[in-house]
């Protein structure tokens, strides 16, 4: 029955563009693409994906729950979830993973197919441009596969509302023809599973986000856990590393498993030509130290942006876009991959009216420290409401 359908619509599809399907077959087709922030390629403590990555990140990267460490919370309700699914011999429920890059959202979902035992389509959000793209990849799944959507975000409108009944009731409803000869032809889909991944839940439309069983969000990593993930990359990339290298390397990068692993590779560099091979705690903090990444893991990038807020906007509070246009960056960057680390620490602070410098960024600067008017008004404030 579901193939008369699907004749039916290739017969018909004179006036929807059929395009080849844009799902990449594996990780690697994908990942060659997925290289767009390019002014991001060379920092070293980017979170954005590197083509220097491709060679390592994939056998880098956990194959299971088991293997995925940290982010607990999301690993036992991923469990429960998965274990319960498989009992009742169902499919999962659509699962958003959302949370700043490198966390392990693209690795997770392809540990949710490891685990339910099914397939793994893998596309993104800019990928599908047309709705001919997405009944190809939609029909071309089979029952329980998990279809992999990252930058669900940048989907279309249009592509997001032809989502809707496919996430829900697995049809596909589509009209052929103009004016009166039109009519509306339903094609039942596979029971697939959804898993989609955004580092922007906020710009998510709110029906997109109702139609997800599973909401997860990722956090940074503690520097505990990213030294037990650090020790388990050098022990596959065969490098010997002692216990305070790991630490050193785990406690300077921003809580991000990608740069830790990206670290790595640059310190076992240091450590062949300078300390006979082996990593340990000295090694690793000279090694840091030429890269410029500091005690706390930032860079010059997020030192020059702490700094022209203090210097050209008192501290702030300022605006987004002019902070981006002052150190020349881009909106997007600075509030995707430097500001959730910069509020972390507690660096920085996102009001109403813009950002502000804390104190304690200020004293790592060693800059000298002037009362923020503005930062003790909010603050007041907040004590107000508490009390
Ligand atoms: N929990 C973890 N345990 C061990 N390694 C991890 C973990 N999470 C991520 N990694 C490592 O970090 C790398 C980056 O993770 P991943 O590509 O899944 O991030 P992402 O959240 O999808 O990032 P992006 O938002 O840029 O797509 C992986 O190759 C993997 O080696
Ligand atoms: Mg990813």
């Amino acid at each position: 029955m579901k193939k008369n359908k699907k004749t039916e619509y290739n017969d018909n599809a004179d006036n929807i563009e059929m395009t080849e399907t844009n799902a990449y077959k594996n990780f690697e087709d994908y990942k060659s693409e997925y290289n767009e922030y390019d002014d991001e390629e060379t920092r070293i403590v980017s979170t954005k994906y590197h083509d220097d990555d491709s060679n390592s990140e994939g056998s880098l990267r956990p194959k299971n729950l088991k293997e995925y460490i940290g982010q607990d919370k999301v690993k036992d309700q991923l469990k429960i979830f998965i274990d319960a699914a498989k009992a009742r011999n169902e499919t999962l429920d659509h699962v958003l993973l959302y949370g700043p890059p490198g966390l392990g959202k693209t690795t997770l979902a392809a540990i949710i197919a490891e685990e339910m035992g099914v397939n793994l389509r893998v596309t993104s959000g800019p990928a599908i441009e047309k709705q001919g793209d997405l009944v190809a990849i939609l029909t071309g799944l089979t029952d329980g596969d998990v279809l992999f959507i990252d930058e669900i975000h940048r989907l279309s409108r249009v592509i997001e509302e032809v989502l809707y009944p496919s996430m829900e009731d697995f049809v596909y409803d589509f009209i052929i023809g103009k004016g009166p000869s039109a009519r509306s032809i339903r094609l039942d889909l596979p029971k697939f599973t959804l898993v989609g991944a955004t580092t922007r839940a906020g710009q998510l439309t709110a029906p997109l986000r109702d139609r997800f069983g599973v909401i997860l969000r990722l956090d940074l990593y503690t520097h505990e856990q990213l030294a037990t993930i650090v020790k388990r990359s050098a022990a596959i990339l065969g490098v010997e590393i002692d216990e305070s290298g790991a630490v050193e390397i785990a406690s300077r990068s921003r809580g991000t498993p990608r740069i830790a692993n990206r670290i790595l590779k640059r310190v076992r560099d240091f450590a062949q030509v300078r300390g006979g091979g082996v990593i340990n705690g000295d090694i690793a903090d000279k090694a840091l130290n030429m890269l410029e990444i500091d005690k706390l893991g930032l860079d010059s990038t997020d030192r020059r942006m702490l700094e022209a807020i203090i210097k050209f906007f008192d501290g702030g509070p300022v605006g987004l876009d002019t902070l981006a246009a002052t150190i020349n960056e881009e909106s997007v960057t600075l509030e995707d991959v430097y500001e959730p680390f910069l509020m972390q620490v507690g660096f920085l602070n996102r009001t109403p009216r813009g950002r502000c410098a804390t104190r304690g960024a200020y004293e790592h600067l060693k800059m000298e420290y002037k009362q923020n008017n503005y930062l003790s008004q909010i603050s007041l404030l907040d004590d107000g409401e508490k009390n």
